[in-house]
């Protein structure tokens, strides 16, 4: 695992932006995966400015998401869905056919998790997964628990989740208890893997994550065994680990 500790939010999110823009660069039709939520914002704004200033062409890109919360429908101004076209697509020559999101609102949410895995297979697989990580280690929503599923599925937010993310909601009785997300198998197939981590609430996990321990209880901390995880951490982020810049 490669532990790249920098300055600030702005950094963190400028590197982010450059390997990803590298993978598009050096592969045209590269399979992303993508996260949502606070961590990545900085990241999508680089990569539309490199877009805008650069000519990074996205046309041929496809991309398919960490998770959607269940219930939600993808014109719910909360969705990930929406997000997503909100802070990147809509600004990008992507083409919407090639971008996959799961469907929180399916009516067969069971089927809506087999078929997420099939055409992740159908794709080929994730050339570059871009993942944030909850401050209870949680990568997408595979949140701490005795068991961790390898493909997606349909999962309860943990009440630290839900609270974390009632900040985008006008009151925490309206955050979904629930969310579909890909499982760690589905994360750990990727090739490669780049997690972003900002601010303090983040430390005491990224301190898990380099543990050299592995446990469910920080279902992050599987990442240690891929062979290919870059990690951008800010300078608090990184405050209790031992790594200096
Ligand atoms: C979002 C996702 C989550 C977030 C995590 C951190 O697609 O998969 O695991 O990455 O909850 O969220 P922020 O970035 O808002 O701190």
């Amino acid at each position: 695992m490669k532990i790249v500790v920098v300055k600030d939010y702005a950094q963190m999110s400028i590197k982010g932006a450059e390997l990803i823009a590298e993978t598009v660069k050096s592969n045209p039709e590269a399979v992303l995966g993508l996260a949502t939520g606070s961590t990545p914002e900085g990241l999508y704004s680089e990569l539309i400015r490199m877009h805008k200033e650069e000519g990074l062409d996205f046309s041929k890109i496809t991309t398919v998401n960490l998770d959607e919360y269940y219930g939600l429908s993808g014109d719910h101004p909360q969705s990930y869905r929406y997000f997503m076209n909100e802070k990147l697509f809509n600004h990008v020559n992507i083409d919407k056919n090639n971008t996959y999101v799961p469907n929180g609102g399916a009516e067969d949410i069971q089927e809506e998790c087999k078929n997420y895995d099939k055409n992740i297979e159908k794709l080929g697989g994730i050339d570059l997964q871009l993942l944030g990580i909850g401050g209870n280690g949680h990568i997408a929503f595979n949140e701490p628990e005795e068991e961790l599923n390898f493909g997606t599925h349909l999962t309860d937010l943990t009440k630290d989740t839900i609270e974390a993310n009632s900040r985008f909601f006008d009151s925490i009785d309206e955050v979904p208890k629930k969310a579909v997300t890909m499982g760690i198998g589905s994360i750990m197939k990727a090739k490669k893997i780049v997690l972003l981590a900002s601010g303090k609430g983040k430390a005491e996990a990224i301190k898990e994550l380099t543990s050299g321990k592995i446990t469910t209880d920080s279902p992050a901390t599987i990442l240690q065994v891929h062979h290919d995880v870059t990690l951008f951490v800010d300078e608090d982020a990184a405050s209790l680990i031992n790594i200096s810049k």
